[in-house]
């Protein structure tokens, strides 16, 4: 079969990263997971005091932002950890500190290009499965499958809090967690520069009610009847 780019966009907390990644596993697809780059570069901005009041020095970041290095290495445990400068940060860019402020970094437009022009070149060849807000949209607009995942808001949160509580986080609430599902929904879905949203021609998820195994299994069914096709 020839190589092909498969596109999984949603809300944050959706599933669509497990979903990518079981697929990855399963079809040897290379996965990539574009939110963690954006999470990088606001890990880097405010280790750097590059954020101050919920701002960003927008001048400062545009002339590091061509040398900052983010790269991707399986773990022993066969997951994905993301590298910032050659720093393992898999943990950090997960923490509520970097998710409170990943939004206004993501919403800059010469971020989001910087970015997409990486994610581009990492799919140029095609074989990659990348999850994202903009992957159907931008990134990939001719990826062969094109997923969008949605889900109740309510549900993400209970997902991310479970999550959360896991790793050993035991510091934040229920109520943090949901108010920031709320707070990334709205700036993703309301910037000017590439906002959350389903593609045309993306296939559409509800996954509130599903299993995240459900989940992968319907996106391996998607990827195996795309193969079967003439
Ligand atoms: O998927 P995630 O929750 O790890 O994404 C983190 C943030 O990055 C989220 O607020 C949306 C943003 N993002 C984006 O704007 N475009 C992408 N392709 C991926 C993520």
């Amino acid at each position: 079969m020839k190589k092909i780019n498969v596109a999984v966009d949603g809300t944050s907390s959706s599933g669509k990263s497990c979903m990518a990644r079981a697929l990855a596993e399963y079809s040897g697809l290379t996965y990539i997971d574009s939110g963690a780059m954006y999470r990088a570069i606001t890990l880097y901005c405010l280790d750097n005091g590059l954020i101050s009041d919920g701002k960003v020095d927008e001048d400062a970041l545009r002339k590091v932002i061509d040398s900052i290095s983010i790269t991707f290495a399986k773990n022993d445990n066969g997951l994905q950890d993301t590298y910032l400068n050659d720093v393992n940060v898999e943990k950090q860019i997960r923490g509520l500190r970097v998710s409170n402020s990943v939004s206004i970094v993501a919403a800059i437009p010469f971020v989001r290009h910087a970015m997409v022009a990486r994610q581009q070149a990492m799919g140029k060849n095609k074989g990659v499965v990348m999850d994202g807000r903009d992957i159907g949209t931008t990134v990939f607009p001719d990826a062969e499958i094109k997923v969008f995942v949605t889900c109740s808001a309510h549900e993400r949160a209970m997902r991310r809090f479970r999550e959360l509580q896991s790793k050993g986080d035991t510091q934040v609430t229920f109520d943090d967690v949901l108010a920031n599902v709320q707070m990334r929904d709205k700036i993703d879905s309301t910037r000017e520069e590439s906002p959350l949203r389903k593609a045309d021609d993306a296939i559409e998820l509800d996954s509130t009610h599903m299993l995240l195994d459900e989940q992968n299994r319907w996106l391996i069914r998607l990827y195996d009847n795309y193969k079967e096709q003439p």
